[in-house]
């Protein structure tokens, strides 16, 4: 295995310690760079630095609701191109996720992302919450009314327009959440007690930029391990929790926090070649 980094061989440690029954695992659009599906904050690659064509006012306007009132065609013309698909395979991270489910160890996966990647790997769809919607539903932006998916999508893709409300005639988008939405009802449901039940965060590929996913790491309990595989550093990872307090031990999450810097399907990999858990991430990976 040659030089294994230290993090990586402390969350082995925690994975094997038979203490993690209920993970709870928080993604974003870094884990699925990999299936080349960009994301949004790198700079250079990310969605963000390449929307020039569109001429908006801030690049987050593509997803922002009182923009798209107005102005729905940057969006579409988007969609018309990014509209998840077959294209795209599940990545080593996400193949990981199906089997800490398959092993029992898996609570919940917040994910932001809208690829369905995570299904598509064999994470059981009521461990997955899609906190940032999904593309299978479509509703108006006026009057909540439900719109046909498939009609929707066809509008958009083939004839790359905003399909119009057939109650109030405002513009249909698909149900992802814009700036400006609250997040599905599942979301709310299920955040707070899944944060106090769990044994461990492990959050992989996310700026941790928006809200208010990026509480999760706040809300677990404060002796619950936090791991970060990510590019970089993000969040309150390893930093200060909080205002000063006299109890030095609780002004930063030093000491329950893992980071790792990279590749998360680097890292999972050497992670699974420790706990001897390769082959059946191989297998979960190509099936
Ligand atoms: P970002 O683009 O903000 O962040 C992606 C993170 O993943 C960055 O920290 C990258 O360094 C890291 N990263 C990229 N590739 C990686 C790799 N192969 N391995 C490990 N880390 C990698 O994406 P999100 O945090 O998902 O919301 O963005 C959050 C939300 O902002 C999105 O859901 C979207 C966007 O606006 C809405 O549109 C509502």
């Amino acid at each position: 295995l040659g030089n294994v980094p230290q993090a990586i061989k402390s969350v082995a440690d925690l994975l094997s310690s038979n203490k993690c029954k209920n993970i709870v695992v928080l993604t974003g659009a870094g884990v699925s760079c990999n299936a080349r599906i960009p994301d949004f904050r790198t700079p250079g690659t990310g969605l963000y630095d390449n929307l020039q064509k569109y001429n908006l006012p801030f690049p987050e306007a593509v997803f922002d609701l009182g923009f798209y009132r107005n102005n729905p065609d940057p969006f579409v013309q988007l969609a018309s191109e990014l509209w998840p698909g077959l294209r795209h395979s599940p990545t080593i991270t996400h193949s990981f996720i199906a089997l800490l489910a398959k092993k029992g160890m898996l609570l919940r996966n917040y994910t932001q992302n809208i690829d369905m990647l995570d299904v598509l790997a064999g994470v059981p769809e009521d461990k997955v919450i899609e906190c940032h919607g999904h593309f299978r539903t479509s509703s108006c932006t006026n009057c909540s009314s439900a719109f046909d998916g498939e009609e929707c999508k066809r509008i958009i893709v083939e004839e790359k327009r905003a399909p119009a409300c057939k109650q109030c005639g405002g513009f249909v988008k698909p149900d992802i959440v814009f700036f400006g939405e609250s997040l599905p009802l599942k979301y709310h449901r299920l955040v707070k007690q899944d944060t106090k039940m769990a044994d461990l965060l492990l959050v992989m590929g996310t700026s941790l930029m928006v809200g208010p996913v990026n509480m999760i790491p706040e809300m677990v309990r404060s002796n619950c391990p936090r791991i970060l595989l990510n590019r970089e550093l993000v969040g309150t990872f390893l930093r200060r929790n909080g205002p000063r307090t006299r109890r030095k031990s609780y002004d930063t999450n030093a000491h329950r926090d893992i980071f790792h810097s990279g590749d998360c399907d680097d890292s999972i990999r050497t992670l699974c070649a420790l706990l001897g858990w390769e082959t059946e991430l191989d297998e979960l990976n190509a099936s």
